[in-house]
């Protein structure tokens, strides 16, 4: 039912067209990376990673970000590997920063954001591998906080988890009676404000409903009410309340059994022990209750993530707690998660639309919604 939408809509050919012109640029700026630390001499000989970072004098905490590196240059074929031992090949790097930035610029301005992130996590990444700055150093400090915020909030390729999410929520909604909604993990409100616009947009009322925005940082529930009140003064369906999904709902005032559907975009998979956060939601979920779950995940052809490149410099990233429902780091492939929320309990758990139909058409399916009942 989705389907015709996703291909055509979402995942437009302008997102298709521009997004490998990311992937250039990040290819280059990796590329930029190593021979600014001198890491591509040593990549005249094979050599492991370990044996990199012991010359360079850099911590085991890089070991990952190091390796992504590689191993995104291993599948453009910059780098060979044999035997853990990474070593450059003969094929050079033709792309040009300036160039690719300002051609995607002219195409589609709205995905600017995204180059801007890479470059300023480029910038940065000599000081990150050397020591000398934290992920958060460089992904939040006061001077770069715009670029981050233009990144989650205004960004061609990362709306479109917003968009996915509010549609189905809207979709969900049709056919219940003033349903309570608990949005989770609601960050700079890009989906909060999707699901309104998409109702202004289609004439839908916009107080027939409880909505409970929230977040575990207080500082995100101001600013998004603040934001909201741009598109609307009408806020009188909306409550604005911390809530953290590590621990039990109960105990936060959102009882057992209470709500309709519980939503989040790109929040459940930050919780440190998925199978308890999903059984909270479960929970706090009525019987009949949908839990709509927005997130990246891996796409067949593009099992490596342009995000992790990111992603890879934050210690939160590493500090979630694997097991038989999360069986690896960071994005998980769709399948896990329908595995996932099978496994706590609920019933006619899908992907909406159907990822399985999607991959058969198109490879980089980066975007998904899993929807399951209560
Ligand atoms: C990747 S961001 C996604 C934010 C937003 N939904 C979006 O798509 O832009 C994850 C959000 O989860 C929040 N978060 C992290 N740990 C949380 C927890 N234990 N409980 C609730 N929210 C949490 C963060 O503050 C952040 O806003």
């Amino acid at each position: 039912m989705f389907e015709d939408w996703y291909l055509s809509e979402l995942i437009s050919k302008k997102i298709r067209d521009i997004w490998k012109l990311t992937d250039y640029y990040l290819l280059r700026l990796i590329h930029d990376i190593l021979k600014k630390t001198e890491i591509d001499l040593f990549l005249k000989n094979p050599i492991t990673i370990n044996d990199i970072i012991e010359k360079k004098g850099y911590s085991q905490n890089v070991f990952s970000s190091l390796k992504w590196m590689f191993d995104r240059l291993v599948l453009d074929g910059y780098l060979q590997i044999n035997d853990d031992k990474y070593s450059l090949t003969s094929k050079v790097m033709e792309y040009e920063l300036d160039e690719i930035k300002n051609k995607s610029y002219k195409e589609a301005p709205d995905s600017i954001a995204a180059f801007n992130m890479l470059k300023l996590m480029a910038d940065n990444y000599p000081d990150y591998l050397a020591g000398k700055k934290t992920g958060v150093d460089i992904i939040f400090s006061p001077e770069n906080i715009n670029i981050t915020n233009e990144y989650y909030s205004n960004n061609l390729f990362y709306n479109v988890h917003n968009i996915a999410g509010a549609k189905i929520l809207n979709y969900d909604m049709e056919g219940r009676n003033n349903p309570t909604v608990i949005e989770i993990g609601g960050g700079l409100g890009g989906g909060t404000k999707q699901f309104l616009l998409q109702r202004l947009a289609e004439n839908k009322k916009i107080d027939n409903f409880k909505y409970y925005f929230t977040d575990i940082a207080n500082k995100m529930l101001r600013n998004t009410r603040k934001d909201l009140l741009l598109i609307t003064p009408n806020l009188s369906a909306f409550d604005f309340k911390k809530l953290d999904f590590n621990i039990s709902l109960k105990e936060q005032d959102f009882p057992e059994n209470s709500a309709d559907i519980i939503w989040g975009v790109n929040a459940a998979h930050v919780a440190y022990d998925l199978k308890v956060s999903l059984t909270q939601l479960y929970k706090t979920l009525k019987p009949g209750g949908s839990l709509i779950i927005s997130e990246t995940v891996r796409p067949i052809g593009n099992t490596m993530i342009q995000q992790e490149f990111i992603l890879n410099t934050l210690q939160d990233y590493w500090k979630v707690k694997l097991d038989d429902i999360r069986p690896r780091y960071g994005f998980m492939d769709w399948k896990f998660w329908i595995n996932a929320l099978e496994k706590i309990g609920f019933s006619k758990v899908e992907t909406i639309p159907d990822m399985e139909k999607l991959e058969k058409i198109y490879d980089n399916c980066y975007v998904t919604i899993i929807r399951g009942i209560k």
